[in-house]
């Protein structure tokens, strides 16, 4: 990732290179002036750049939480900023072009892209952890009139699959690099004909990080279409019986099972079990009823929350645990007498939320963006709002 080594220089430079600036829009410094945050705005797009200290100088590079996707634009910010700051530079990286391939594909989509989505086409259906893609690749080729929505939290597989996808020149599938158990909230209700879920990692030690679990059941029953039906494929006895049962619990559904039916084609990790000679259960859920239409509205505002001189000390330290989803203030930084620039983790525990919250007199704000529109972030939203507004006396350290 881009980065510059300078030598140490005079951080009191800082603010008159601030205000002189055409990239930097404000300097956020952590306690102990031990990291430093420069807010910057670089071709219509808002991210922040670290500086910290290092060895012999100073290191300037990407912030994680805020990191472009193209970047070049990050290089380019960089550039920019070395250049107002007057940095003298040791060492860079900015000058060569990245060698990782950036999901960059037209056919590569953020899960915030799903707000308010167009479909392309009139079906859709959803995989979730595609791997090798095998199987997604072979749907899209066959029924090129269905979208396929492609779900793996493994970008490597994801990247490799969007090249497949580019390769074989086919435009019905969407690559999303997202865990599955929370994507499907984005989905309208009524509207997928098949999930298909194969070969879902058995976790067995740790059963919570399971894919089926009641409420994924009841988010797909939500999304598919009356008649749609949700398809699982698994070589785990435990995992077949525990789904089984949680399909069971769920109303208006009609279950059918099957052992050692073979697919038209086979998964990479379904060629595996078959060398093997493991037995194969597939599961197939069929909803019996229409849905009612998702009407949930998440608002993400702050309204009232703004800054006061007691915030810093009232927040919290450590991270509050609520049932099924956590907020941690992780890190505070001074932008000025009367604004700061809050670093928080939060949202489902599987699946955490990393922003910053931009914080002045007047109002507050997720910095960049505000996160995904699901409930869970909407619960911790609200715990994180009542948190900055604590009433007089309160104090929650
Ligand atoms: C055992 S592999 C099976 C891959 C493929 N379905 C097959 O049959 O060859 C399970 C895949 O699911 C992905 N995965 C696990 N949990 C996931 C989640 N919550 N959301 C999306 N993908 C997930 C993993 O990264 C992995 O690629």
């Amino acid at each position: 990732m881009p980065h510059l080594k300078a030598n140490p220089f005079d951080t009191s430079r800082l603010e008159q290179a601030l205000a002189e600036s055409q990239t930097m829009t404000f300097v956020a410094t952590s306690f102990g002036n031990k990291e430093t945050l420069i807010g910057v705005e670089h071709c219509g797009e808002e991210f922040l750049l670290q500086l910290k200290p290092d060895e012999n100088g100073v290191l300037l590079k990407y912030d994680k939480v805020t990191r472009p996707l193209k970047v070049a634009l990050l290089k380019e910010a960089i550039a920019l900023v070395a250049q107002e700051l007057d940095l003298e530079i040791l060492s860079s990286n900015i000058a060569f072009s990245s060698s990782k391939a950036a999901l960059s594909s037209q056919y590569f989509k953020k899960i915030e892209a799903f707000e308010g989505m167009v479909y392309p086409k009139e079906k859709l259906c959803v995989e979730v952890g595609f791997g090798s893609g095998r199987h997604l690749l072979y749907q899209a080729k066959k029924n090129p009139d269905t979208l396929y929505i492609g779900l793996e939290i493994h970008t490597p597989s994801a990247q490799q699959v969007l090249g497949q996808i580019e390769l074989q020149q086919l435009d019905n599938i969407w690559v999303v690099n997202y865990d599955a158990r929370l994507f499907l909230e984005m989905l309208p209700s009524n509207k997928c004909e098949q999930i298909f879920v194969h070969f879902p990692v058995p976790w067995d030690k740790k059963p919570h990080r399971r894919v089926i679990s009641p409420s994924f059941i009841e988010e797909s029953m939500r999304v598919l279409k009356k008649d749609g039906q949700l398809e699982l494929r698994t070589d785990s006895d435990a995992y077949f019986w525990y789904a089984l049962e949680t399909f069971f619990a769920s109303l208006k559904t009609e279950v059918t099972v099957y052992k050692n039916k073979a697919l038209e084609v086979t998964s990479k990790y379904e060629a595996r079990w078959l060398r093997q000679e493991k037995d194969i259960y597939e599961v197939h859920v069929r909803t019996l009823l229409e849905s009612p239409p998702k009407t949930e509205v998440i608002d993400f505002n702050f309204n009232e929350v703004k800054y006061t001189d007691k915030l810093k000390e009232c927040l919290p330290q450590k991270a509050v645990i609520y049932e099924g989803y956590f907020v941690h203030f992780e890190r505070i930084y001074t932008i000025s007498k009367h604004a700061l620039l809050i670093k928080c983790a939060f949202g489902s525990f599987d699946r955490p939320e990393h922003k910053y919250l931009l914080l002045d007199a007047q109002s507050c704000r997720y910095f960049v963006s505000p996160p995904v529109k699901t409930s869970v972030n909407f619960q911790a939203h609200q715990a994180l709002k009542a948190l900055l507004m604590p009433s007089e006396g309160e104090d929650y350290v």
